[in-house]
């Protein structure tokens, strides 16, 4: 049956605007499903101007997707039951290539993005579709991948992250510092396949990010170099797609099919918004 939906895809490859929907806890289950659908076709999903969405409308949309899971260490958004708070003033954590909470064994299988406080100019968001990053490897290298595992911590390299910080913002250090205490206040550990099967579609994509400390059985050099050629190959301009905020925008992604990160291009501006994200499963890997 045709989509109740106008959805508008922006790439090739990944994203897709929907149009016409305001959203809240009330949509009926064509709609949910038309959402879902589009989600696995489009990986990102955007939604302007969703003025009406308050922190609560914003859990009662999540829970028609799943169960709303609250972040394993930070504390959730004043006056909410499970959001995220990401505000500038805290730090720049999400400004390298991640996929959320990947450092738990059932990380979350999508969070939905609602922008509070935009930049005039910059702090766009930008995407990866990490199943044409696994399509598109040469097919040595996919089986080099496939039969891999790395080991995921939420214990990563600050140093790196603090690198994207406004040079002329002097707090930026303490504050990061103070969000390290903060995400990585109790120290989690797992491993996953480097190649993860999607529930829902049966489809490949590769499964790093930021969390990965390192590959099981190789040492760290190897590691990084066997890292940084994937993470290349999934953030390619021809994988990615970049939304450029106005306040009322809603971003849905699936977290388990898709890297993202903050573009830290914005200077001293401040930049809020709120996240939720919905419980997934324990990846599964080629062999089952
Ligand atoms: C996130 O990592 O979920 C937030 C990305 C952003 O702030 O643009």
């Amino acid at each position: 049956p045709a989509s109740p939906l106008d959805v508008a895809p922006i790439t090739g490859t990944i994203g897709a605007e929907i149009r016409g929907v305001t959203l809240s806890g009330d949509l009926d289950g064509d709609t949910v499903q038309a959402i879902k659908d589009a989600l696995v076709r489009h990986k990102v999903v955007f939604f302007r101007g969703q003025h009406e969405l308050t922190d609560q409308r914003h859990e009662e949309f999540a829970s028609l997707f799943g169960d709303p899971v609250a972040h394993p260490t930070v504390p959730v958004a004043e006056g909410s039951r499970y959001l995220l708070e990401l505000d500038s003033k805290e730090g720049y954590a999400a400004s390298s290539w991640h996929t959320d909470v990947t450092f738990t064994d059932a990380y979350p299988a999508g969070s939905i993005l609602r922008a509070i406080t935009i930049p005039e100019a910059g702090g766009d968001t930008v995407w990866a579709n990490t199943e044409t990053a696994y399509e598109g490897l040469p097919e040595s290298l996919r089986q080099l991948v496939n039969n891999l595992w790395a080991v995921h911590s939420n214990d990563y390299d600050y140093a790196a992250v603090l690198a994207n910080a406004p040079k002329a913002d002097d707090a930026a250090k303490e504050r990061t510092l103070y969000h390290k205490n903060i995400f990585a206040s109790t120290v989690y550990e797992t491993e996953h396949p480097l190649v993860r099967v999607h529930p829902v579609s049966g489809q490949r994509s590769l499964l790093l990010g930021h969390f990965v400390k390192r590959i099981v059985g190789l040492n760290q050099a190897d590691s990084a170099r066997i890292f940084s050629i994937l993470q290349e190959h999934i953030t390619r301009p021809e994988n990615v797609v970049r939304w450029r905020w106005q306040p009322g925008d809603v971003a849905f992604w699936d977290n388990q099919a898709t890297q993202h990160r903050a573009v830290a291009d914005f200077g001293l501006q401040r930049r809020t918004l709120r996240r939720a994200t919905i419980a997934g499963s324990v990846p599964v890997a080629i062999d089952g």
